[in-house]
């Protein structure tokens, strides 16, 4: 028997490249849904997207970004969690991280722009965990690519299969609307950033004679050779492939006017998963399993100084969330009951007494935990799933204050436990380097060492663009390689070996001089 609260429960992420629109649907479905009563509610949770960096904009966002980080809402009898993911590229890592905590995605891709670098880059992440997908085509009403085009485009960039479940008539000026493949009905597009409901003709098939009366013969003829076309090429949905992350059901709408979100939402509780089962080292946690688990994917800080308390962020995976009763912090080996654990709906928060696999509650934290940590009834568990991904950029840390060099410990230490950067180690002399996707990440860090733990560091830039971890079945090529290239070797948080490598053609030579060690991308491999 499936728990009806685990059931109704549809917990996911919005993501894209910047600008393509994830703020303004996200927006809508609350809006949809009900949860906010005008567009424009939800504070922008984004900062200046240009490569010039705005740390102000940044820090100001950050105290909004509490509030979106989780949005619930009830809609059609489900819970719907829309977990918030940073906008700007440079906290790219945080994005992946919170992938970790979802159960699918809606991927939103801007109609003129097609499939951008960043939207590359997230497609990776989904397909490592397998997650479900839905991609939403936007901006309809701008002259953009053809939908054919974009649907190769997407197949070809972000390998995974797509299936139409709308096809738009026209597009730019001339766009008419979509007819919905999945329910038969014309949707007619009407600009209009106000009104939520959008006129639906309910049609039988496309020969329905009602279809002559709203669109032009050229528009009905266009229409029934391009859905020729597309039932042709991708078929029907297979809701099990969806289900594997193998394939994407596409809908083409205009989010700023309203359009196309109906559809989207509907069939997005319709198809999309309830909470699912997640790995642990030990087992896999069924999501209806009793006992309660679950982990943290992100840690926010209190940006007051006179508060160093943080908010952890914990994904429930099974079992039963109680507030005042002991939970299990398997890292720790320590028992923690939280007395003010927060529940978000739309972007408010709220005392919670109780939450089910697939909600997220915030919880006050002291410093007790680091992301990726787990909380049980008593097992000894450790979720996978949220590993650590190369950065791009590495600095080594200079302390310009040597009688503060304990705060700056402390403060590394706790910046990176909160995943604002990753932290390697190099030998000798226990040198500090710091790698991050983005540069806004350093500006975070020495602002924030300064402001919150008195410690002053500048950055020196280091040659190293790419970092992989490595092992070896036989710990001596382990061994060689550490000594031949000590160079080139840090330990992450956890004491890992990573080699840290100038460029591609650096590493794929370290590769050929040591085809004994194995590189890998990411922090978990198994
Ligand atoms: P993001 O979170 O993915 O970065 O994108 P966001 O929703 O902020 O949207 C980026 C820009 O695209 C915004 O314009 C937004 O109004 C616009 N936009 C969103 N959906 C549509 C659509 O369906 N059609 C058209 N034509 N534009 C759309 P902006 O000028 O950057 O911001 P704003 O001043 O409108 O807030």
């Amino acid at each position: 028997m499936v728990n009806p609260e685990i059931e109704k429960r549809k917990t996911f992420a919005i993501i894209s490249h910047p600008d393509a629109g994830k703020t303004t649907l996200t927006e809508k479905f609350l809006l949809f849904g009900g949860a906010i009563n005008t567009a424009g509610a939800v504070k922008r949770n984004k900062a200046n997207q240009s490569n010039t960096s705005d740390f102000m904009e940044i820090e100001k966002q950050r105290g909004i970004s509490v509030a979106t980080s989780v949005m619930g809402f009830e809609y059609k009898g489900k819970r719907i969690n829309i977990l918030d993911t940073p906008g700007h590229k440079d906290f790219a890592e945080d994005t992946y991280r919170t992938l970790s905590a979802v159960d699918s995605v809606i991927l939103v891709v801007d109609s003129v722009k097609g499939v951008e670098e960043q939207t590359e880059k997230l497609m990776e992440v989904c397909r490592m965990r397998n997650t479900p997908v839905i991609v939403f085509i936007n901006k309809m009403d701008r002259e953009g690519k053809d939908s054919f085009d974009l649907l190769d485009e997407i197949e070809s960039k972000l390998a995974i299969s797509v299936c139409p479940l709308s096809w738009p008539i026209g597009q730019g000026h001339t766009f008419k609307g979509v007819y919905n493949i999945y329910d038969n009905q014309l949707n007619l597009f009407e600009p209009d950033k106000s009104k939520v409901t959008e006129p639906v003709i309910k049609v039988n098939d496309l020969s329905d004679e009602l279809l002559k009366e709203f669109l032009q013969p050229k528009e009905l003829g266009k229409l029934k050779d391009d859905l020729e076309l597309t039932d042709g090429i991708y078929g029907q949905l297979d809701k099990e492939m969806y289900l594997e992350g193998l394939l994407a059901p596409v809908f083409f709408g205009s989010a700023i006017n309203n359009f196309g979100i109906r559809e989207l939402l509907d069939t997005f509780i319709d198809v999309a998963p309830s909470p699912r089962s997640r790995e642990a080292e030990q087992r896999v946690v069924l999501a209806n399993d009793k006992a309660f688990t679950g982990f943290v994917f992100k840690i926010h800080a209190n940006l007051d100084p006179n508060h160093r308390d943080r908010i952890a962020f914990l994904r429930i995976c099974s079992g039963k969330f109680e507030r005042n009763k002991f939970f299990y912090h398997t890292r720790l080996n320590k028992k923690l009951k939280f007395s003010n654990p927060m529940d978000f709906m739309a972007n408010e928060k709220s005392l919670v007494e109780e939450a089910w696999p697939g909600d997220v509650v915030g919880l006050y934290d002291s410093g007790n935990f680091k992301i990726g940590d787990t909380l049980t009834e008593g097992e000894q568990l450790q979720f996978k799933g949220i590993p650590s991904f190369s950065p791009e950029i590495f600095k080594e840390v200079e302390n310009r204050d040597p009688l503060k060099t304990k705060q700056l410990e402390k403060g590394i230490q706790q910046l990176t436990e909160e995943g604002v950067a990753q932290l390697f180690i190099q030998q000798p002399g226990n040198r500090k380097i710091i790698g991050t996707v983005g540069e806004l990440q350093f500006e975070v860090i020495s602002f924030r060492l300064e402001h919150e733990y008195g410690a002053k560091c500048g950055f020196r830039m280091l040659t190293f663009k790419r970092s992989s971890w490595i092992t070896a079945k036989d710990k001596k090529n382990l061994q060689e390689i550490m000594q031949r290239r000590a160079a080139n070797i840090g330990y992450d948080k956890e004491g890992n070996p990573v080699f840290l490598a100038d460029n591609d053609w650096a590493l794929n030579l370290a590769k050929r001089d040591f085809p004994e060690v194995e590189f890998h991308k990411t922090s978990e491999f198994s």
